[in-house]
């Protein structure tokens, strides 16, 4: 038999893996086949950011799926020039920025109001409970509600350090943290345009001192715009969580969020699902409000972590207008015992992460 190169695209573009966008692949990117013996040689480059030996075993096998007259494959991946630079440019780009700081967080959703900053406060709270050291930046910048969910409305302090002007973060339950609504009126409107913004969260990043963190959090604007694409590219970014909630409306959206991080090469780190079900306190019962099992499903469809779901719980929404975060509060609540879990499967996320990143300076090297 004879195989082409289009063949063998068609299969591999079958393929879901995180962080892998077949789109980007093109005839082009086959640089060698190879059918002898039944046995397929293959060598294809990719400018992915993603677990090599996973993608390796996921063409190997759609291969003998696709073509039962082969009976095994050999496959080579090449990472091109682009993705070197784009990973080892983070990479540096984070040391520059932000020497003291491990590891950066976005915290992004495709919705607004699903409850990304709560997820995002109670994460970093979790985290510190953990005995981690957390910084969180309210990069929401339109609408800043990180003051009001942690308490605190004092303006930062400001002090000369060499030759420029840098800015504490404030603290409250272990987190340090930095909003613009910290530094203008409650009230004022904030009218910025997208340099701006991107503007405000490098000031953020450069001119305040963090000190040594193990995690910094980003609240995100909601949204997959310029301004949200601009700041993914702005900051650079360990991995991103993405909130939603069960139903459609806010997976059509949380989808075109996952896209976007792929787009940019930033890992997905999981999906956390918020508004999960209530249980009704009288009765126990449990009601699935906007649906059950949404989030589940865009992790299974899109090859992304489930890192947990959350309950609809009147304390939260009370928690966070009275600026104490639930999971501070009440920790033997329902919803604490998942919140840590969260923040738990995510620290796992991450160090599978930077072990997939330090394989890859691996393989830089052995190319060279
Ligand atoms: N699981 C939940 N149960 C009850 N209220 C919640 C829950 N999650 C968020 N809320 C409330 O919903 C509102 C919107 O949440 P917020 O975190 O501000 O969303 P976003 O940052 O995505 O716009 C807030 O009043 C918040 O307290
Ligand atoms: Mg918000």
């Amino acid at each position: 038999m004879n195989i082409t190169k289009s063949q063998i695209l068609n299969s591999i573009k079958k393929i879901q893996l995180n962080g892998f966008n077949s789109n980007h692949l093109t005839l082009n990117s086959i640089e060698e086949l190879e059918l002898k013996d039944k046995v397929l040689k293959l060598k294809i480059s990719i400018s992915d950011n993603l677990n090599v030996e996973a993608l390796k075993e996921k063409i190997r096998l759609q291969i003998l799926i696709d073509y039962p007259e082969i009976e095994n494959a050999d496959i080579q991946i090449k990472h091109n020039a682009t993705n070197r630079d784009i990973f080892s440019s983070t990479l540096q780009k984070k040391n520059s920025i932000l020497p003291g700081v491990k590891n950066t967080i976005a915290v992004a959703s495709g919705k607004g109001g699903v409850g990304k900053s709560t997820v995002a406060v109670n994460l970093a709270v979790a985290l510190a409970k953990d005995g981690f050291s957390v910084g969180l930046i309210d990069a929401d910048i339109y609408g800043p509600s990180i003051p009001l969910m942690l308490g605190v409305h004092e303006r930062p302090k400001v002090f000369q350090s060499e030759n420029s002007v840098k800015m504490l973060p404030l603290e409250k339950y272990g987190v340090r943290f930095i909003s613009i609504g910290l530094l203008v009126d409650d009230t004022a409107p904030i009218i910025w345009r997208g340099p701006m913004a991107s503007g405000a969260i490098k000031q953020f990043m450069s001119d305040v001192e963090w000190g040594e963190l193990e995690f910094l959090i980003f609240d995100l604007p909601p949204g997959t715009g310029d301004i949200q694409l601009t700041l993914v590219q702005t900051i650079p970014l360990t991995g991103a969580v993405i909130v939603t909630t069960p139903q459609e409306v806010s997976l059509i959206d949380a989808r075109k969020a996952l896209m976007m991080f792929n787009r940019v090469n930033v890992p997905v780190l999981g999906v956390v699902e918020n508004m999960s079900y209530f249980i009704a306190p009288d009765t126990g019962k449990r009601y699935d409000i906007f649906g059950s099992g949404g989030g589940e499903k865009i992790c299974k469809e899109l090859s992304v972590e489930f890192l947990g779901g959350i309950p609809i719980d009147p304390r939260i929404r009370e928690g966070g207008d009275n600026g104490i975060p639930m999971v501070y509060d009440l920790p033997d609540t329902e919803y604490s015992k998942i919140m840590m879990n969260i923040a738990r499967n995510l620290v796992k996320q991450v160090n599978i992460q930077n072990s997939k990143q330090s394989d890859k300076i691996e393989i830089i090297f052995d190319e060279n």
